[in-house]
């Protein structure tokens, strides 16, 4: 699938989301940050709200769950239209059923890793995966300074995923921007999340040209 990139209206205006979503047309996702306040300590929005945003935005939508009882919730954001949804597995009961669930509806199945969660207890899982999320911030706001830390994670699943010989993205969330995207593209990540740096950038789908071109050049 080579580098896809999925800018995050975490950054954006919430009251102009549809407007948020058309300034970067060039990206392959649109990743939406799902908080419930218990998970994480911040609220963002819910399946009303990514419901509205399948119809407005002209990409898929990338749902980043940071729920507790993800198992409960997380096939409502796949009826709601989501392509992808990812669970935290710091919050899942049922991983497997869960993962099963989301692709029986129709999505991608991945599951989130926060930066201080090891890689290696779910290996025997990762063939119900589509993609595993790798925090490079602790989850909850955007903004936040990139973790060098979770490099040797981002390799070690790279690793897992190759000796496997399964198809699976890896993802990467938070810090992302173009001072950090190479080294997390050389460790094996393909799939980027950024939010403050595509947003605060004077044009975003620039922006998200730019990060591609960094991360082709760097894996
Ligand atoms: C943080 C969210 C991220 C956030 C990233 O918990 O999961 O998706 O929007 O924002 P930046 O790119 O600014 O770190
Ligand atoms: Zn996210």
């Amino acid at each position: 699938m080579g580098i896809q990139i999925a800018p995050s209206i975490l950054t954006a205006d919430f009251a102009r989301l549809a407007d948020e979503a058309a300034k970067v047309s060039n990206a392959d996702w649109l990743h939406v940050d799902v908080m419930d306040n218990h998970f994480v300590p911040n609220l963002t929005l819910g399946v009303p709200v990514v419901e509205s945003l399948v119809k407005a935005a002209p990409m898929p939508i990338d749902c980043h769950l940071m729920i507790e009882d993800p198992d409960r919730w997380a096939p409502g954001y796949v009826e709601a239209g989501a392509s992808s949804v990812t669970f935290h597995i710091e919050a899942c009961q049922a991983p497997i059923r869960t993962a099963r669930e989301i692709r029986a509806k129709g999505a991608r199945a991945s599951m989130a890793l926060k930066p201080a969660t090891p890689i290696e207890p779910y290996e025997d899982i990762l063939s119900e995966l589509d993609m595993v999320l790798i925090m490079t911030v602790e989850p909850g706001f955007g903004g936040q300074k990139f973790l060098d830390i979770c490099l040797p994670k981002i390799r070690r699943t790279r690793d897992l995923v190759a000796k496997h010989g399964l198809d699976i993205w890896i993802q990467i969330d938070g810090g992302v921007s173009a001072e950090t995207i190479e080294r997390c593209a050389e460790a094996g990540a393909d799939v980027f999340v950024a939010g403050s740096a595509v947003y605060s950038a004077d044009d975003p789908n620039l922006m998200v040209e730019k990060l591609r071109t960094l991360a082709a050049d760097a894996s």
